[in-house]
């Protein structure tokens, strides 16, 4: 709670520079994803305020993010390994696809199919989000931090017989850092397309994980009699949460930035202009979309063949699979170039024997693999 508290309140000092605030936002839309570069960060032990200089310069993290992390020290190790979680999340999401995620270890310097609006960006800013925001409720549940404790008990009573116990994720304070540090700025006006494009895929990301936090119950009580039933609150793990936002990134909206009239006063006509996302191309012609539907404003090239003006890297040389029609197939993957195909031989123990007392015997197999490639 108080850590809450804490966090919150860099957002009520920069209300009170409105101004420099959107200055802040407009250096800072194109290095909003740039602090994913903690993943590649080793450190063990986070005791020294020198370490967040270090980072603003490799890591690319902005002002408020070196803030965050100076006031927040001990919170950074588990910001870093929620980065690290979110990689590989992504990248084992995406391993059978034409975009499998790899580029996204280029940060800070990402190519263009993570910074130009494309549906991957809107995958990678919710992750991340989530991440972030899973990574640190977590912490808070487990003790790792002094800066949070358990998640609030619920009001209404827990399923069957059971009371409301243990340590839930506090996914209010997770919700709260995330917020700030995984998308900085606050509210300005003049907002570019790109800057309101992954605002709302970082918060659809918040989104998805606030409405699945799940109850868990368990019995206590000497030799399982159940004498103690308690539950709590608790947030699915990474893994599961990428699968729903990957279900997202196949639907994910089309948006485009426009210019729409608001009628502030219907007697004299008067009103104001704001400058608003609207999706475009939907079929039943709906030009609001969810808070938890991923958006983006720049088609996705097909990723086939190398092209870096567009954060292709193309799939040659990719392994796929030759008898499979999916994504991870070689038709689709090698996008009709063919593939070419080896046989790798693979030893392995086998037949293994336990021998009185005290030695296991094993014999050498050859099993053949045939390994296809994409020219
Ligand atoms: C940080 O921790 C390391 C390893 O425990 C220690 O060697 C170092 O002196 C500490 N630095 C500070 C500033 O406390
Ligand atoms: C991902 O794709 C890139 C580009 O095609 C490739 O170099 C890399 O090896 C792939 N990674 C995996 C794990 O398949």
């Amino acid at each position: 709670m108080t850590g809450v508290r804490a966090v919150k309140h860099r957002g009520v000092a920069g209300s009170l520079l409105p101004g420099l605030l959107i200055l802040i936002i407009g250096l800072q839309s194109c290095a909003a994803i740039k602090w994913l570069a903690l993943a590649k960060t080793h450190e063990k032990v986070w005791n020294n305020t020198k370490l967040c200089q270090t980072l603003k310069r490799d890591a690319g993290l902005t002002k408020q993010q070196v803030r965050m992390c100076k006031q927040n020290l001990e919170l950074m190790g588990i910001v870093a390994g929620a980065t690290r979680e979110a990689v590989l999340t992504c990248q084992s999401l995406f391993a059978d696809r034409r975009w499998n995620c790899s580029s996204i270890t280029y940060a800070p310097n990402f190519l263009a199919d993570l910074t130009g609006g494309s549906r991957e960006q809107a995958f990678v800013y919710a992750i991340s989000s989530a991440a972030i925001t899973h990574a640190v409720s977590r912490a808070c549940s487990i003790g790792a931090t002094t800066k949070c404790g358990c998640g609030r008990l619920p009001s209404e009573p827990p399923p069957g017989d059971f009371k409301w116990g243990g340590c839930g994720d506090d996914l209010r304070f997770g919700l709260a850092y995330a917020d700030l540090f995984a998308a900085p700025g606050g509210k300005g006006k003049r907002r570019s397309k790109r800057h309101l494009v992954n605002s709302h895929n970082n918060a659809a990301g918040r989104k998805l994980i606030s409405d699945s936090l799940q109850t868990a119950c368990k019995c206590h009580g000497v030799s399982g009699s159940c004498s103690i039933k308690t539950c709590w609150k608790a947030l699915p793990d990474l893994k599961e949460l990428g699968m729903m936002l990957q279900k997202k990134y196949a639907i994910a909206v089309e948006v485009d930035l426009k210019e729409i009239f608001l009628q502030v006063n219907k007697k004299r006509m008067r009103g104001s202009r704001e400058r608003r996302l609207v999706a475009v191309h939907r079929p039943d012609k709906r030009k609001d979309f969810q808070a938890e539907e991923l958006i983006y404003y720049t088609k996705s090239p097909d990723y086939c063949l190398p092209d870096t003006t567009l954060g292709s890297l193309g799939t040659r040389g990719r392994e796929c699979n030759k008898d499979s029609t999916s994504s991870g197939g070689c038709r689709s993957m090698c996008c009709g170039r063919g593939y070419t195909s080896h046989v790798m031989e693979i030893k392995q123990r086998c037949d293994c024997k336990y021998y009185w007392c005290c030695y296991v015997k094993c014999k050498t197999c050859t099993t053949k693999v045939e390994i296809n490639r994409c020219r």
